[in-house]
């Protein structure tokens, strides 16, 4: 059983993707949500986030606030895809239960020193700026973390939010460099893997037809969110980027990757947040990063709907 901590800007995909962790407890052990800035503001995200513990009946799940704005930029937010709260779609009533009282960074360093060395896996799903921000005041946990899963950047594909960067590293390209740059063993789901999960309609009916609370939000957030991708680009359906990450822990066979070197751009406006993959192995830059390049998007889609139907 592995002990995960989901750092998150909840999102709708977030959201599934948190849904997804807490209804496989035989394999994973979520020991707390952190929360950053991202789709929107902190002061939305900290609450999506404990509206979604709520719809899953965890009130016990510590929930703990961060870094409300990137490292040295101003914060970017994406309510063109998400809707005014973030997690646009269903009506979830406010939340009653209290943030966790501590910042994320610091309950992020405290927990990977308290931990064994080598037990707790970061799964980031938003900007990379609480981890980042750990490992600039505490680099002596860099080397105690197992692995950090994450979603984030784009090399075949183009980016999301400038023609060339993915929405999660743009946002914070200085916290991604670090994160990059930490030595940690690293698996990333960029969009180019992301952008084959796609929500297509009978993906959706499926979630609706489990006739629980929690299938029906995760439809109705589908539906909200996939409007823009398919307004936009004319796409079948909308990634759901997050619950690739918790997909892959849970079942690592549904996807393929390659070990490359990958460098964050921070230096040019133009091209800011892209992430630069050496796929064919052109320089002799050390490989730092698994990136995902494919997925068994019916299985993938099997796995969610059987472990959604849990809840
Ligand atoms: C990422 O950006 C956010 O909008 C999504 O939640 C996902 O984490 C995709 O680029
Ligand atoms: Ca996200």
């Amino acid at each position: 059983r592995r002990k995960i901590i989901i750092d998150t800007d909840p999102g709708q995909d977030d959201a599934i993707a948190i849904l997804l962790a807490l209804a496989s407890p035989e394999e994973l052990d979520v020991m707390a949500l952190t929360v950053v800035a991202g789709n929107v503001p902190l002061e939305l995200t900290q609450k999506n986030a404990r509206k979604i513990c709520e719809l899953a009946g965890r009130r016990d799940l510590p929930v703990y606030a961060g870094c409300d704005r990137p490292l040295e930029r101003r914060l970017v937010t994406a309510e063109h895809v998400h809707g005014r709260t973030g997690l646009d779609g269903p009506e979830l009533p406010e939340p009653t239960m209290p943030l966790a009282p501590a910042h994320a960074v610091d309950y992020l360093i405290d927990t990977l020193r308290a931990e064994p060395e080598g037990s707790v896996t970061l799964c980031p799903v938003g900007p990379l700026t609480n981890i980042a921000t750990a490992l600039q005041r505490a680099p002596d946990i860099a080397p105690r973390i197992a692995e950090i899963v994450m979603m984030g950047g784009a090399y075949f594909a183009v980016g999301n939010i400038t023609p060339t960067a993915e929405f999660n590293i743009y946002v914070d390209p200085h916290a991604a460099k670090i994160v990059f740059d930490a030595g940690i063993p690293m698996t990333v789901m960029p969009l180019d893997v992301t952008h084959k999960a796609l929500t297509t309609a009978d993906r959706v009916e499926a979630f609706r037809d489990l006739g629980t609370e929690v299938g029906r939000a995760c439809a109705a957030w589908t539906d909200f969110y996939e409007r823009f991708d398919k307004e936009k680009y004319a796409s079948p359906g909308a990634p759901l980027h997050d619950p690739c990450v918790i997909a892959y822990l849970l079942d690592p066979s549904l996807f393929s990757g390659r070990l490359v070197n990958v460098e964050v751009e921070t230096g040019s406006e133009l091209t800011m947040g892209m992430t630069v993959a050496d796929w064919w192995g052109v320089t002799d830059r050390p490989a730092n990063a698994t990136f995902i390049g494919d997925v068994d998007a019916d299985g993938f889609f099997r796995l969610l709907t059987e472990r959604i139907a849990r809840l």
